[in-house]
């Protein structure tokens, strides 16, 4: 099963923005997806984020076809156990790489030893994820970037086993659901978290430091570079807790040009974790 066009099932784990995001652009493909989270609950708030992303989309005439009809082919779970028949696992849970070989080792146990597992990290080690199952070889990274139904990208990322074979069914699996790709050895933050959180960094350390307002750091790279958001807006979208993580991997890998700003420490030691809390850098209503 090397062939996404051999894919039929395809299983996540985790609902929350990444997982939940991937799983509605699978269904949207045409693929049968099943998405599991630990409580009812996230997997339920998941399932709303879907509804609500679908119809964004069908209003503006972006979908083929009903967002009730895509909406029919994601089953939400929280048993591990119903993505047994998955020829594909795509698994999005928070990072932290001890969580993320439990569920590795326990999917590797579950699903037939032909799927292909894949992991969402932005950060963390393709290979070490992939040593906590018996097929190394079958375990790749797929980054996908938020918010997933908008943006064009995926990264795969190739770990020191990975299989050329699986290497190009993730990058077809990626244009399947309608994005482009590109690749990066499994190194510390691949290619996107390794330049964009240290950008990121040195755009909170500007506003701590007092260069400027936190409105014309932001304003300053928007429109001096003519980039989307600025650097403490992007932080807030993705999540400050998030951003601290991939921060602390870097830093800790790539020494002391990656150390997290202390402003960013302190946001999310107050538990001012971006628009998902309601205040971040910025105040969301
Ligand atoms: N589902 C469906 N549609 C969505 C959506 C979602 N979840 N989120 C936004 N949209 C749509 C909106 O409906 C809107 O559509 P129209 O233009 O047709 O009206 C469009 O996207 C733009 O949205 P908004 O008008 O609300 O806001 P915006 O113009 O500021 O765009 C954005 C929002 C797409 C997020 C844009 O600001 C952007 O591209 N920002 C940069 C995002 C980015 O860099 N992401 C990568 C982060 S890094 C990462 O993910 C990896 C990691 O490991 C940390």
């Amino acid at each position: 099963m090397d062939e996404p066009a051999d894919v039929e099932r395809v299983g996540v784990v985790g609902a929350g923005t990444m997982g939940h995001g991937i799983a509605q652009v699978a269904a949207t493909a045409g693929y049968d997806v099943t998405m599991r989270d630990v409580e009812r609950e996230y997997v339920d708030r998941g399932l709303e984020g879907i509804d609500s992303s679908l119809e964004r989309l069908a209003a503006k005439g972006a979908l083929d076809e009903e967002p009730a009809t895509i909406r029919s082919r994601i089953a939400g779970t929280t048993d591990l156990a119903d993505l047994a028949d998955a020829d594909l696992v795509v698994e999005a849970v928070i990072e932290d790489l001890a969580v993320k070989r439990d569920v590795f080792a326990d999917l590797d146990g579950i699903v037939d030893g032909d799927a292909v597992l894949a992991t969402n990290t932005s950060t963390l080690s393709i290979t070490e994820i992939a040593s906590a199952t018996g097929r190394p070889e079958r375990v790749v990274g797929l980054h996908f970037m938020n918010p997933v139904p908008v943006m064009d990208g995926v990264e795969v990322v190739v770990g020191e086993r990975t299989d050329a074979a699986v290497v190009e069914f993730a990058h077809g699996f990626a244009e399947e659901v309608g994005k482009e790709t590109w690749e990066s050895d499994d190194k510390p933050g691949f290619v996107t978290n390794r330049i964009l959180m240290p950008w990121i960094n040195e755009g909170i350390r500007a506003y701590d430091e007092g260069v400027a307002t936190r409105e014309d750091v932001d304003r300053g790279m928007r429109l001096g570079t003519n980039v989307p958001m600025g650097p403490l807006e992007l932080a807030d979208h993705i999540g400050l807790d998030v951003v601290l993580d991939a921060s602390e991997t870097l830093h800790e890998e790539l020494g002391d040009r990656y150390k997290p700003a202390y402003l960013l420490k302190r946001k999310v030691a107050a538990g001012d974790l971006g628009k998902k809390t309601g205040e971040g850098f910025h105040v969301y209503e």
